[in-house]
């Protein structure tokens, strides 16, 4: 039997090195897992960005040692500008990444030859595609030089993700360069506009002309780019089943594999250590809430639970709207049954505004002051108590009152005066450039943080980043200090907030609309058990499907926190479900496969 030929892995895409959705979370996370099994075999390829490369990218001289090395040393002698070396991240992998300016002259050139042989009309299209388009051909000339240089004695795969990647693709194949490949799409162009945009867009997916929709869109060019990459590859995979359809119906193809996305998950050595930074976490977002709240409506912290939303501002896809509407039911139910809980609802996404809140942010210093000064007493009332223990004769307590220095007394009396108010505390804590449809939906239904209201809410229209003065957490210390996440999204190819959620042991709600909470229900037949709860919005009606979220958190707030940490530690113990060590192996198979049907 002829020995086994060596193997060479290419990983490409837009967001190597270059952060702008999830796509970077899966190529980045998924990197220790294939350094790992590939080793020196492996390379990513990506678009070069001087400000990010000189964060993230450590460049190593190029030899002609390797054919990787050859290659890049021709292209550069052609004029191009590709840089090789490290990716400054956990698994440092090596990249290649291509200055896309050194071949914008030719775009015209590349685009004509596209149009002569695949048909694909890139006339008046945004700069962007003109730089996928060029980012396309700079690892097309790579790919070919390459597989040149192996001479048929290594077997290469190329793992394309998403259109911006793959624009060359088609004249790879067309071309018969000895290299199989994988496409990925993490979701379809069109998905995305007509999701958003179509009423019932799952009932009417098989219905839709793709050629006609991407023009009406204005998006042509991506869709066809989209669609032959999808075409032309030796084997086509997506993330989720329901990304899937969207392959069949707007790119003509089944899939053949799905891969589903994972994270790098930290596990501690002992349970309790997650436990503890909930409890951390949680108390530096009830330090916010106490000083957006107190002022006017204090409320029992130890009874008040955190729930959060995330993400981008699509106000249907992200399922925001059936969340707010399910929030007034809730409110509603906790206020009928007379419940002693408090929930303040976290809106995180990205909407523009001009400043945070100069109230919010006053109210925040405020309160910092008193804690001042409640120290500043404390110091002083814990000397005068010790030395009076010390130097007494009897065992009489002495009176604490006495020692609180009447500067200080004053002093905390007049901040706490100046601080309260009657003013409903804000509902967004930043200033924002116009009203927006969360705003909209919370007038609608009166949850405007009323004084009788059990349900609060603080809209924050930016992400949440270390450096934010109002809650001095990360993103992922914010999720660890949060009680629930909520995601019932409409349209979600995978879905990374509520896997996040659940790598922090976490509980968390998704929909089976989205990828992940449809493979959770694939092979977690219990998945309830192991907190994370899945709205149907594929077979109930809106208003179904909102009083079924509105029922699944009433029965969360109703738990006590006994149940609450027993379900933290449930959470926490599947979370290892989704580390890419036990997901690569579906990115093994697509490679397995392509080499097989690339031989065929
Ligand atoms: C963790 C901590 C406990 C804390 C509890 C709060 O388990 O280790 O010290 O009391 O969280 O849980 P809760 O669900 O009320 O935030």
């Amino acid at each position: 039997m002829a020995a086994e030929k060596k193997k060479y892995l290419f990983e490409i895409a837009w967001e190597t090195c270059n952060q702008v959705g999830g796509i970077y979370t899966v190529i980045r996370t998924k990197v220790p897992s294939m350094v790992e099994k590939w080793g020196e075999d492996y390379a990513l390829l990506g678009p070069y960005f001087p400000q990010t490369a000189s964060a993230e990218f450590e460049p190593i001289p190029v030899t002609d040692e390797t054919p990787l090395g050859r290659a890049i040393i021709s292209l550069r002698q052609k004029g191009l500008g590709i840089h090789y070396g490290y990716w400054l991240i956990t698994g440092k992998p090596k990249i290649v990444l291509f200055e896309l300016e050194t071949l914008l002259p030719e775009v015209d050139a590349i685009k004509g030859r596209i149009w002569d042989n695949h048909k694909i009309s890139t006339l008046g299209v945004e700069e962007l595609v003109n730089q996928t388009i060029v980012f396309g051909e700079m690892i097309r000339l790579l790919l070919t030089e390459v597989a040149e240089e192996h001479k048929n004695k290594t077997q290469l795969v190329a793992h394309f993700h998403e259109w911006m990647a793959s624009t060359g693709l088609p004249d790879l194949k067309k071309d018969k360069v000895k290299i199989s490949t994988v496409f990925t799409t993490h979701a379809t162009m069109l998905g995305r506009y007509l999701a958003g945009n179509v009423p019932n867009f799952y009932d009417v997916i098989e219905n839709f002309d793709w050629h006609k929709e991407a023009k009406h869109y204005g998006i042509e060019a991506q869709a066809c780019f989209e669609r032959a990459a999808a075409q032309k590859a030796d084997v086509l995979t997506t993330v989720s089943d329901i990304t899937a359809k969207e392959c069949q119906y707007f790119l003509g193809r089944i899939p053949e594999l799905i891969l589903p996305n994972g994270l790098n998950i930290q596990r501690f050595a002992a349970l309790h250590e997650h436990q503890n930074l909930h409890s951390k976490y949680k108390e530096s977002i009830s330090n916010f809430v106490m000083g957006h709240f107190f002022q006017s409506q204090p409320f029992d912290l130890d009874q008040t639970l955190y729930l959060f939303t995330s993400g981008r501002f699509e106000y249907s896809n992200k399922g925001y709207d059936i969340t707010l509407d399910a929030l007034a039911i809730l409110n509603r139910k906790m206020k009928e049954a007379g419940s002693k809980k408090t929930v303040v609802m976290f809106f995180v996404t990205k909407q523009p505004y001009h400043s945070i809140d100069p109230e919010v942010l006053h109210s925040r210093a405020v309160l910092d002051e008193i804690r001042e000064n409640c120290h500043a007493i404390e110091k002083e009332v814990g000397e005068h108590l010790f030395k009076a223990s010390a130097s007494s004769s009897d065992l009489q307590m002495p009176d604490l009152n006495a020692f609180v220095d009447e500067y200080w007394r004053m002093r905390l009396r007049r901040t706490v005066q100046t601080w309260k108010t009657n003013a409903r505390p804000k509902v967004v804590t930043h200033l924002l450039k116009q009203e927006d449809d969360i705003i909209r939906n919370l007038h609608r239904t009166n949850l405007l943080n009323n004084p009788d209201d059990k349900v609060k809410v603080v809209y924050h229209p930016d992400f949440i980043v270390s450096t934010n003065p109002l809650f001095g957490l990360d993103y992922g210390q914010f999720v660890r200090g949060c009680h629930l996440g909520v995601f019932p999204s409409y349209y979600e190819p995978w879905g990374y907030t509520p896997l996040e959620c659940m790598a922090r042991g976490v509980p968390t709600v998704t929909s089976d609309l989205s990828g992940f909470g449809d493979y959770m229900m694939q092979i977690m037949r219990d998945y309830e058990q192991w907190g994370v709860s899945v709205v149907n919005r594929k077979t109930q009606s809106y208003q179904e499907a909102a009083e079924q979220l509105a029922n699944l958190l009433f029965k969360f707030v109703q738990q006590s926190q006994r149940d609450r940490i027993t379900q933290r530690n449930r959470v926490e113990s599947i979370a290892d479900t989704f580390d890419w060590s036990n997901l690569r192996s579906y990115y093994d198979t697509a490679h397995e496969l392509a080499i097989i049907k690339k031989k065929r």
